[in-house]
């Protein structure tokens, strides 16, 4: 009885728990939350840990925390890395997006990768009921980026979806509401940060933290033909002399540097489309391959896939809210949850 009260009041939540951004989906609003998926934590001499910052606030202490301070990033691909800090993460979330109505326990639905195992599946699940969700009902992460790319993901023909995240890039192959196959290319956007902080180190002896590396992906980072005058100024430190100093970098430099996650990405497509069932194989040549997630904003990916793979490629409207917008569609749609369910 009470929890049928609770049901009529309590306002249902769809998540997107991103690597590196999380965003919260309230039935009838839309996205409410959109944080960075980092919890700073102050452990003290006995070991136990205090939160001190959550999403945006923690976000610049990643790198740069004094020795009892960790600014933690609990999720990778989908993952609960650290179970505590996540918890702690979203019941901050839950309370964000309920406001004054607090008390409240909604029903969440969350997306987890296709590949997730039943353990990690129920920690997320677990997570998501000690944050003080009533019922948690998981859907497959490709298909609500379908959704949100307002995919025909309930039609019999094959939709090839490919989700450059933070942590990862998922690619998979979805049909009748169901994933046929998918394939995970490790990395993402984070990946790419790396592989410039790796060319800076390689090639101008210069270490330089992961902000000023997501900088100048974002600055000049491009899959296809660097525009040869745009240059950018980075400072780092020296690892001849070990003091600081400013390089300048190219977009041909920093195109270099992601060229092998480009590619990889363009192989995984490559694999996916040579695996699939013909039918949906040739669906796939003659409709295309749809981008979502923050990692395919990186300057011409489109263009640059299709040269890789000779493919149609397109992004889709608002890439990072895809899986969250996804996300929220199940959430509102009884009928889109039970096509979901049955074909999961
Ligand atoms: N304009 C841009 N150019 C290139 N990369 C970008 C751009 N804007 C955002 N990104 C990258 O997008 C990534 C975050 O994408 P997104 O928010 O979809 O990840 P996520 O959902 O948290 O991760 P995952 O789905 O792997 O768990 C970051 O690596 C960020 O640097
Ligand atoms: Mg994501």
């Amino acid at each position: 009885m009470l929890n049928a009260m609770l049901g009529l009041f309590s306002q249902d939540l769809a998540v997107d728990l991103g690597t590196s951004n999380t965003r919260v989906y309230l039935r009838g609003t839309g996205v409410v939350c959109d944080e960075p998926t980092v919890v700073s934590v102050q452990t003290d001499r006995d070991g136990r840990r205090r939160v001190t910052a959550i999403g945006s606030e923690a976000l610049p202490m990643l790198g740069r925390t004094p020795e009892d301070i960790h600014a933690i990033q609990p999720i990778r691909a989908g993952r609960i890395l650290d179970f505590e800090v996540a918890e702690a993460f979203l019941l901050h979330l839950v309370r964000r997006a309920h406001g004054r109505n607090g008390w409240m326990r909604p029903r969440m639905v969350v997306a987890v990768p296709h590949h997730a195992s039943d353990m990690e599946a129920r920690a997320v699940r677990d997570s998501c009921e000690s944050a003080g969700a009533r019922e948690v009902h998981l859907v497959p992460r490709p298909i609500a980026a379908a959704v949100g790319a307002s995919l025909p993901v309930q039609e019999p023909d094959g939709t090839l979806i490919v989700d450059v995240g933070g942590g990862s890039t998922e690619i998979s192959l979805l049909a009748l509401s169901g994933v046929v196959l998918s394939r995970v290319v490790p990395g993402g956007g984070e990946g790419m940060d790396a592989a410039i902080i790796q060319w800076l180190q390689r090639e101008r002896r210069l270490l330089v933290g992961r902000p000023s590396a997501e900088r100048l992906k974002i600055a000049l980072g491009t899959a296809s033909h660097p525009d040869p005058s745009a240059t950018s100024v980075v400072k780092g430190r020296c690892l001849e002399r070990g003091i600081p100093r400013s390089e300048t970098v190219s977009a041909a430099d920093i195109a270099s540097a992601l060229a092998p996650h480009v590619e990889a990405i363009a192989v995984g497509i490559r694999n996916a489309i040579s695996e699939a069932p013909p039918e949906l194989g040739s669906d796939v040549v003659d409709q295309g391959v749809v981008l979502t997630g923050g990692g395919s904003l990186l300057r011409d990916l489109d263009l640059g896939l299709r040269d890789l793979t000779g493919l149609p490629v397109i992004r889709a409207e608002d890439p990072e809210q895809a899986v969250a917008h996804g996300v929220g569609g199940i959430l509102e749609d009884t009928l889109l949850q039970h096509a979901v369910a049955l074909a999961s």
